[in-house]
């Protein structure tokens, strides 16, 4: 979809190998809404992932990307109850105490998006050839 190949147009996911690589550092979830698959989600350590995508990190955060693939299912509150389900994995997890996502800074629809959730920005942050906005979501700032 465009809006997904938009979102992140630089980096080469090589998804037909890493959909069947399982890393202790991350985990690939599948959103399905009524059974129909709508999104792909992929939570990382952000500290150990091995491409150190990140940089140095420290050790009590993890990250999150996602993506809605079908374009009937945008706009509708999907995302947000998908972030949701998201963050509360992550939080789940005593060690997290923080969630970062980077979406590219001209993204603006993604940055209010994940505003809303209760991320704020931190900066913006080069990652090789994308220009991104660096946006963390605390635990203390985070209501399930
Ligand atoms: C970003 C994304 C996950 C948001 O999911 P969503 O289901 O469309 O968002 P929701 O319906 O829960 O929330 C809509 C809100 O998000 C924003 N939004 C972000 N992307 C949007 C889109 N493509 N269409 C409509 N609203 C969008 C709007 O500000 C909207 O605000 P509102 O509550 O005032 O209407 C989804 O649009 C998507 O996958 N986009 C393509 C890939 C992408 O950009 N991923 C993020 C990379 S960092």
């Amino acid at each position: 979809m465009p809006d997904v190949i938009a979102s992140d147009p630089n980096d080469d996911w090589n998804w037909n190998v890493e959909l069947g690589v399982q890393w202790a550092w991350r985990e690939q979830l599948l959103a399905e809404l009524d059974g129909r698959p709508i999104g792909f989600v992929q939570i990382i350590d952000p500290a150990q992932e091995e491409s150190h995508y990140w940089g140095d990190c420290a050790p009590d955060l993890a990250a999150i990307d996602i993506w809605i693939g079908e374009p009937d299912c945008l706009g509708q509150g999907h995302g947000t109850r998908i972030m949701r389900l998201a963050i509360a994995r992550c939080f789940a997890d005593p060690r997290v105490a923080a969630v970062l996502v980077d979406p590219l800074a001209g993204n603006v629809r993604a940055r209010r998006f994940y505003a809303k959730l209760g991320f704020q920005e931190i900066g913006p942050r080069r990652f090789g050839l994308d220009d991104c906005m660096v946006m963390r979501l605390d635990r203390k700032n985070w209501r399930d």
